[in-house]
């Protein structure tokens, strides 16, 4: 089994990119044969500093490993570093309709927030689905709002399957049954993210325990009543999705554990699960981070296993379209 995700190279990766991402990365490299790719192409389709997005890019790399990918078992590599993949997206471009890309709920949300709206925001999803389908992915773990991308590649493959012979294989997409929409603890209908949202509501994986401790002591809970059940209550809902995540306990166990009992208590423990969690893998990622000629080699050896693999791909693309070959 073939499985692939991608990680955006931007901001500092939060609770909800471990919770819909990394955990499941590590958990399903055991499964199959596992791609990771460091999307920095991706990066600058939203305004971005050039200093920032290589810095972003090595911290992102030390996080993976930190987080439990193994680079004996794992293909962690950089996007921009394997060039089948904007070479790949350019030729989907073909076999993507304006209609399917002016749908994308990620791009009608970014676009509605920005004064200038890059040409490449508008193409994501099409550079996302060369990155799927180069490796002939089997399965794709994503947080719930990548979906719709895994979605449209789905789309793509068998418009190209069709249009040019059988090439690509069509991804299932993978999202876990807890945990694929964390929220924003300040604002908890929207979803937590690296750049948007209230700051205070945004745990970093890097963020010092304290101010762990301190987001959630201060994340917003609901009125009313204090009852740890009830669906209509999205912040305390919230936090008990967050606790299982952090301890591994189901969402029955803890609400029957805490039932009867404050907010005030319930927030602090989640917030002490939550520095339980990251103090092992934030020390991880300062001994990997601090090591970058290591850190580079790993990407070295990633990029010319998932070059050696994308390859034939997109040789068969040219092929199959029609192209002369060098
Ligand atoms: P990115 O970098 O925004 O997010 C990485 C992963 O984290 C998940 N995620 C969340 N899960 C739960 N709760 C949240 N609040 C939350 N926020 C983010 C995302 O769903 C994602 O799985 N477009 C992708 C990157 C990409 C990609 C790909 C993914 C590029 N090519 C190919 C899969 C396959 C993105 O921006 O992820």
């Amino acid at each position: 089994m073939r499985i692939f995700s991608g990680i955006r190279a931007s901001g500092a990766k939060t609770l909800g990119n471990y919770s819909g991402g990394f955990r499941q990365y590590a958990a399903m490299q055991e499964q199959g044969e596992a791609f990771f790719c460091i999307v920095d192409l991706h990066s600058i389709t939203t305004p971005f500093e050039p200093e920032e997005l290589r810095e972003a890019t090595l911290d992102l790399a030390a996080l993976l490993f930190a987080t439990g990918l193994d680079a004996d078992r794992s293909t962690v590599f950089v996007q921009s570093h394997v060039h089948e993949h904007p070479e790949a997206a350019w030729l989907l471009g073909s076999v993507t309709s304006f209609g399917e890309l002016r749908r994308m709920t990620q791009f009608k949300d970014r676009s509605a927030e920005q004064d200038f709206v890059s040409a490449g925001l508008f193409t994501y999803p099409v550079l996302m689905a060369a990155d799927i389908l180069l490796y002939r992915t089997n399965v794709v773990p994503v947080g719930d709002d990548q979906r719709q991308h895994v979605e449209l590649t789905r789309d793509i493959a068998e418009r190209f399957n069709q249009r040019f012979g059988e090439t690509f294989i069509v991804p299932e997409v993978m999202v876990p049954e807890e945990g694929a929409r964390v929220k924003n603890l300040q604002e908890p209908e929207r979803l937590m993210s690296t750049t948007r949202g209230a700051p205070q509501g945004v745990v970093r994986l890097i963020d010092p325990p304290d101010v762990v401790r301190k987001k959630f002591k201060s994340a917003v809970t609901d009125s009313g009543r204090e009852v740890l059940h009830d669906p209509e209550k999205p912040g305390i809902a919230n936090l008990i999705e967050i606790m299982s995540v952090a301890t591994g306990e189901s969402i029955p166990e803890i609400e029957a554990r805490y039932d009867g009992q404050g907010y005030g208590p319930f927030k602090e423990d989640v917030g002490e699960a939550v520095v339980a969690l990251l103090v092992p893998i934030q020390h991880r990622y300062q001994e990997l981070r601090a090591d970058e000629p290591q850190l580079r080699g790993l990407l070295a050896r990633g990029a010319a296993k998932a070059s050696e693999t994308a390859a034939p791909t997109l040789e068969a693309m040219y092929e199959r379209m029609g192209f002369v070959r060098p």
